[in-house]
């Protein structure tokens, strides 16, 4: 069975669709000991509280430095050792340190689709940025974290339309909604199951 960490920093609906997935045996052979946010007042706290799963805050706001803070959630990570951490709106930096010590171990969904609207862009702006620009597809990225901001190996992408009526936040729903919590379930479960290899910076999945 693999072991799961979580990252989270706000709502968590990525986290109830990852507890969701694997109460319902989505997830096959992976468990979450332990979510990590880096709020004491996010709500997926509450979220990982009622299904009884281990929480731990790491809140930036008790550090002096990005450096401290990045040194105390590598020494918590390595204490926990997991097999695989998943950042489900993580709002803080991952240092190369914690990236190279778990190389092709943390996965990370974006709101859109990689390479469009990413790297300096998180959360709300995405969207915004989206509808500025008019694209008619969008979507989101489940992907392999390195050093650089949204930019590992892809696991999974799925699109849906822009309507001309959506506004930042319909947007944001729907892509969470139609794709968000369907893609990130579906790559930790082939995580999960050893089934994605990296060749090239780039994802095989073996069925
Ligand atoms: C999601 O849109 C995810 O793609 C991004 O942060 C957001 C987290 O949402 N990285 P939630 O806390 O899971 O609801």
């Amino acid at each position: 069975m693999k072991k799961i960490v979580v990252l989270v920093s706000g709502a968590g609906t990525n986290l109830k669709a990852l507890i969701k997935a694997i109460e319902k045996n989505k997830i096959k052979n992976g468990e979450i000991s332990l979510v990590i946010s880096s709020n004491e007042k996010a709500s997926a706290l509450a979220i990982a509280k009622e299904h009884k799963i281990k929480t731990l805050v790491i809140s930036r706001k008790n550090f002096n430095s990005k450096e401290d803070y990045q040194a105390e959630l590598f020494l918590k990570l390595k204490e926990e050792n997991p097999n695989l951490i998943v950042l489900a709106g993580f709002l803080q930096v991952i240092s190369k340190e914690i990236v190279d010590f778990f190389e092709n171990k943390i996965i990370n969904i974006h709101p859109s689709l990689i390479p469009s609207f990413c790297g300096d862009v998180y959360g709300i702006k995405v969207h915004e940025a989206v509808l500025k620009k008019g694209v008619k597809l969008t979507g989101a990225t489940v992907h392999f974290v390195n050093e650089k901001a949204d930019d590992g190996p892809i696991i999974l992408q799925k699109s849906i339309k822009v309507k001309e009526t959506d506004t930042p936040e319909t947007l944001q729903d729907r892509v969470k909604k139609k794709v968000e919590w369907k893609i990130l379930p579906k790559s930790v479960n082939l995580f999960c199951l050893d089934k994605i290899s990296i060749k090239n910076n780039k994802t095989f999945i073996n069925n």
